[in-house]
């Protein structure tokens, strides 16, 4: 079906802790991506969107409702099944970055397909072409605490597109990066949308890195209080600003209007 949802979360709820002591983070939580579909998930601290970002990985399981890939259910396949599925379907691009501290800029790059028993000379040209794609050509035999910030962001997100996944889950790729670097990294996402046709679910506490989505949800109180159509709501002479700074702006007027405005760094210059 040409219209099928690539990504959904159905009535996603999620309690951490037990009995009186739990604590219910998502609380009936939808959400539905089409197909080649840029979509921001922005939210206060703590309100849950690493736990959203972490379920529809398939890396942790819901309390109660389900995640569908491709119209599957989760919650139907083995844990066998899951794991294959987020080797190939799925790119998880970690809020702090997760690379491995004794392996090179080359070898964390690769190590999907490490563990997954590839041969190395199967997996190699690959790495090489992302590592290309990432621009850490000069810096590949670098081990992570050698690499600058943005550097071990651009690795991360080599990790995630190794294998080429049509999803593309990334929880605040740019947070930790100083603006410039932060855009360097968010064009790789892009890109990977635009260019590649990926899926690309991404969290950010930036309404101009926000921009860039197709569309933005916002996460408050276990629930998704808000959405926006970014190019629905920027007129066409905003839509061709190169520099996205008038679609940062009506984001972040969203936002204002809804009361939810954090610090915002970038948008106001
Ligand atoms: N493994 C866990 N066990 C218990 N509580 C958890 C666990 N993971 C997250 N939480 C709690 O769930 C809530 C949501 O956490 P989460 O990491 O999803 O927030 P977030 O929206 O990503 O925040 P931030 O913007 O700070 O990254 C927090 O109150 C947190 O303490
Ligand atoms: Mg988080």
């Amino acid at each position: 079906m040409a219209d099928q949802l690539i990504l959904e979360a159905r009535g996603l709820i999620k309690e951490y802790g037990e009995g009186g002591m739990a604590q219910r983070v998502l609380d009936g939580v939808d959400l539905a991506v089409s197909p080649g579909r840029f979509v921001a998930i922005m939210g206060p601290s703590g309100s849950g969107k690493s736990t959203l970002l972490h379920l529809l990985g398939g890396l942790d399981t819901p309390t109660a409702g389900d995640v569908h890939v491709d119209g599957v259910p989760l919650s139907d396949l083995s844990d066998r099944e899951r794991t294959l599925l987020r080797r190939d379907r799925i790119g998880i691009v970690y809020q702090f970055f997760n690379l491995v501290p004794v392996l090179t800029a080359a070898e964390n790059i690769a190590l999907p397909a490490v563990i997954s028993g590839i041969a190395p000379k199967t997996y190699g040209p690959r790495v090489d072409e992302v590592i290309d794609l990432v621009g850490l050509d000069g810096e590949r035999d670098k081990l992570p605490n050698q690499l600058s910030g943005g550097q071990q962001q651009r690795a991360a997100i080599g990790r995630a597109l190794l294998s080429e996944p049509s999803i593309i889950l990334a929880d605040e790729p740019t947070g930790n990066l100083d603006l410039r670097t932060g855009f360097g990294v968010l064009a790789l996402l892009v890109a990977a949308q635009q260019d590649l046709g990926q899926t690309v679910v991404m969290v950010t506490h930036d309404p101009l890195i926000a921009a860039h989505a197709d569309e933005v949800h916002l996460l408050r109180d276990g629930a998704f209080a808000a959405d926006l159509t970014v190019s629905e709501q920027v007129s066409s002479e905003a839509a061709a600003d190169p520099t996205h700074e008038s679609r940062g702006r009506a984001v972040l007027e969203w936002l204002q209007e809804l009361g939810a405005a954090g610090p915002a760094r970038s948008a106001v210059h």
